[in-house]
């Protein structure tokens, strides 16, 4: 990561006008890199994010083994070891500020016969992995030795002969259920991981896509059981990557907000495990029409057309959580600008992200003249349709606070300074200049 600090004001900006394109999904980038590495054969994607997070898990397959080579604008061409087929790293792997990219690959890594070490820059080592590690020593792989409370860097010995398992997560978390299934790829047997509580399913579909047995059944008011066949030889397939909806929150937030805006989303995932934002801020009374709806790579995307709304405070249920779970710092900058209350239930999950989430989008909120509160895991914002601004946002090496406060800037009436945008290329490279096209005022 390039350490330049780099601070940024947003100004108060007339109506947003143009269609853009936000990067491709990260969820599935890093999946895409992954399974390709797994399979035999070559795999080419299209669209691929190339932010610093994906970029890494791309470093860390090429280090695992795998070809790994960029051919143009985000095409990309993998060259798999086959399921099992890592080989054993020269030095530790470095996923940066990507907790996705480093749990994932500690799944794929524990189902192989290997030593590797994960590691990571002060954000990662700050999150907790012993939730991933616990399953995954069950299946017969070990944590040979581990920083202090679970953290990274940590050195991981995968198993020889990988045991399937019957997992129940304790946490509503993709990432945790991913590890799982991709440590049960090189087990014989049937691999289980039942959800109490559904999260995004891109690691099953594409797992299907190239050609696992995966089994998907629906369990209990908002649970899934998802069943892998162990050992298959994954073939490789085409990849095409939809643009990211957590990117997508951004701009779309920023035109519901800043008056007299109309813009279009290209090409948006709506993936129903990925929109709970969506949902949420029609709820809130948002105009965004979907305008063509088509299958691209997959997964069902629309182009979006936001207009300029009059929102009003909801209460966000806790089952939706999953859905949305990297998009509450951006709601509550548009629950500041609806009417009346806004409560966002259940929210524990945030306060193991890049930062303390739940804290910061309070304290994002806070120093610009907002009234929040939380409570317990709640998050509760009394929106007044207005934000006074003038204050200083710290990102805490979190690139969603970076642009959630940018986005807060462009409708406030002082500016919002944010003391550090480098994160933002982590997931979102191009941010400052697509919303500058729009009209952004950001300096
Ligand atoms: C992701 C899962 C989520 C999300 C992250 C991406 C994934 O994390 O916050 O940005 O691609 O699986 P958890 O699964 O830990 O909630």
């Amino acid at each position: 990561m390039d350490q330049t600090v780099t601070p940024l004001a947003a100004r108060r900006s007339a109506g947003l006008k143009g269609r853009v394109r936000v990067p491709g999904d990260k969820s599935i980038s890093h999946r895409a890199l992954i399974l390709g590495a797994l399979t035999v054969g070559e795999t080419r994607i299209e669209g691929l994010l190339e932010g610093e997070d994906v970029i890494n898990t791309g470093k860390a397959m090429r280090a695992l083994g795998a070809n790994v080579e960029r051919v143009g604008e985000g095409a990309w061409r993998v060259q798999g070891v086959g399921v099992a087929g890592f080989a054993q790293p020269a030095k530790a792997l470095d996923f940066g500020n990507s907790g996705t990219g480093c749990r994932l690959v500690i799944g794929a890594v524990a189902g192989c016969p290997i030593t590797a070490t994960f590691d990571g820059d002060a954000s990662l080592r700050s999150r907790p992995q012993r939730r991933v590690l616990d399953p995954l020593e069950r299946m017969g792989a070990r944590a040979i030795s581990i920083a202090d409370g679970g953290r990274l860097p940590l050195t991981l010995q995968g198993a020889r002969d990988p045991i399937p398992i019957v997992y129940a997560p304790p946490a509503a978390s993709a990432q945790l259920k991913s590890a799982v299934l991709l440590a049960g790829l090189a087990a014989p047997g049937e691999t289980v991981v039942a959800e109490a509580e559904a999260t995004r399913d891109h690691t099953e579909r594409m797992l299907r896509h190239f050609g696992a047995d995966v089994r998907v059944e629906n369990e209990g008011a908002h649970g899934r059981r998802v069943t892998l066949k162990g050992q298959p030889e994954l073939v490789p397939a085409p990849v095409m990557v939809p643009a990211d909806p957590s990117s997508a929150a951004f701009p779309m937030v920023a035109g519901l907000i800043v008056p007299g805006s109309d813009i279009v989303l290209e090409g948006v995932m709506t993936n129903v495990t990925r929109t709970g934002l969506f949902t949420t801020l029609r709820e809130m009374g948002a105009t965004i029409e979907e305008l063509d709806r088509r299958l691209e790579g997959g997964e069902d995307v629309a182009d979006l057309r936001v207009r300029t709304s009059a929102l009003k405070g909801v209460e966000v249920p806790p089952e939706r959580a999953p859905f949305m779970i990297d998009e509450y710092l951006v709601l509550g900058v548009a629950a500041a600008f609806a009417e009346g209350t806004t409560r966002m239930r259940g929210l524990k999950e945030l306060r193991v992200k890049e930062s303390d989430r739940l804290a910061a989008t309070a304290d994002m909120l806070r120093v610009n003249g907002i009234d929040v509160e939380i409570e317990g895991d709640d998050l509760i914002v009394h929106g007044k349709g207005r934000a006074a601004g003038g204050g200083l946002v710290k990102t805490h090496m979190d690139h969603r606070i970076a642009m959630s406060a940018l986005v807060m800037g462009l409708a406030s009436e002082k500016p919002v300074q944010v003391d550090d945008t480098a994160f933002i290329a982590t997931s979102f490279p191009g941010f400052v200049e697509m919303m500058r096209r729009m009209g952004g005022e950001l300096s």
